[in-house]
């Protein structure tokens, strides 16, 4: 069997450290990935506090990390999409509440990931750039598409257009990069907000229309650029977009609910103090696609043809911080500065 490292985190609050890690081998449902990038998202660089807020039921030393991107070198019993060999990328779902194990952790040599979150890429998709996909992807296909979020249909490769508009608020992070894209993949006008310096990213992406979210008259602009076409759904990403995606809502036509990517308890506090005016708000867990049709209709019937016909995107742009398990937190720490449209990835 390999040797296997990774990157532990002994107790909440710690310092991570390297260190040797059992090799698990796959069961049914899962593959083993030699990991070789990995990016960074802020949940893996939460304070110990957060930590018991956003995820108590972890267990400790842990391996956390979500992004993954390397080859497959052992399938489960009964695998039959998936041979070693195979390059991917996938989410590890290590940290959900009804796995929580270290063996499903994304910062680690070896990881065991569920066969339904992993997707094969094209040749000329480099290890580095398809990590910035997978709790990004998920996160926005989770809001977009499941049915106690906004409920739209999945993504194609040959789309429809559709009447309706997407607001996607926070078009240039890492998951509204993703949003933009699967919106249009369904046939979806999308209109979005961002920095106007990621005008065009947003516009390359599939956004019909660009609005600078800064200044108190953003939500009258974003509502001036939805126009007349239906809305289909929000998704909120970024601060204070709940209650100025809420404003937008309440006034236009079309279904009147809004996807947070903000922590539930987030999302609950910019609520507090606002009316609604019939809006239903729900706040995104971007695990939750991996246990429902979602997941594999992504990563099994979507992603692979999508990337393969180009018509899908790993964005935004991998920033490589390092080479190394160790470069995992300078990458974190990194990322707590703040990024734009781009995503911090550690080659492994
Ligand atoms: N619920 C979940 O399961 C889940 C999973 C993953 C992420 N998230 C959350 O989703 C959010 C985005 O994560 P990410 O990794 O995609 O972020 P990211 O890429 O690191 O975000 C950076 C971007 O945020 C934009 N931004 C900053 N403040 C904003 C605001 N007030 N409104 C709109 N955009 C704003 C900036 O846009 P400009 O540079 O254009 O100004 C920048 O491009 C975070 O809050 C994260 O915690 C939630």
């Amino acid at each position: 069997m390999p040797q296997n490292y990774a990157l532990w985190l002994p107790k909440r609050g710690a310092a991570f450290e390297v260190g040797p890690a059992p090799y698990t081998p796959p069961g049914p449902g899962q593959v083993v990935v030699r990991v070789r990038a990995v990016a960074v998202n802020p949940v893996d660089g939460i304070p110990g506090l957060a930590y018991r807020v956003i995820l108590p039921w972890l267990t400790f030393p842990a391996v956390i990390g979500s992004d993954v991107a390397g080859e497959v070198v052992e399938v489960g019993p009964g695998e039959t999409r998936l041979r070693p060999g195979d390059r991917v990328l996938g989410m590890a779902t290590g940290l959900e509440c009804n796995r929580n194990l270290a063996a499903e952790g994304a910062f680690q040599h070896y990881a065991v990931l569920m066969n339904t979150m992993v997707s094969p890429i094209p040749d000329d998709l480099e290890f580095e750039q398809a990590a910035v996909l997978p709790l990004t992807l998920s996160t926005a296909a989770t809001g977009l598409c499941q049915r106690d979020h906004l409920g739209l249909p999945l993504p194609t490769i040959s789309p429809s257009d559709r009447a309706e508009t997407v607001l996607v608020w926070g078009g240039s992070t890492s998951v509204g990069s993703n949003a933009i894209q699967l919106a249009r993949g369904a046939g979806f006008r999308v209109v979005t907000t961002c920095s106007p310096h990621n005008f065009d990213y947003v516009r390359s992406l599939g956004a019909a229309e660009a609005v600078d979210y800064h200044g108190s008259d953003a939500a009258a602009r974003v509502m001036k650029a939805v126009g007349d076409s239906p809305l289909a759904g929000t998704l909120a990403i970024g601060n204070g977009s709940v209650p100025k995606s809420l404003a937008v809502a309440a006034r236009a036509t079309g279904a009147k609910r809004i996807a947070s990517a903000q922590p539930a308890l987030m999302t609950r506090l910019q609520m507090l103090t606002r009316r609604r005016h019939g809006v239903h708000v729900s706040a995104i867990w971007g695990g939750t696609l991996k246990d429902n049709e979602v997941g594999p209709g992504i990563y099994v019937d979507y992603l692979p043809a999508a990337l393969k016909a180009k018509v899908f995107r790993a964005a935004p742009e991998a920033v490589v911080v390092g080479e190394g398990l160790d470069h995992i937190p300078v990458a974190l720490d990194r990322l707590k500065k703040g990024v734009s449209a781009q995503k911090l990835v550690v080659k492994v």
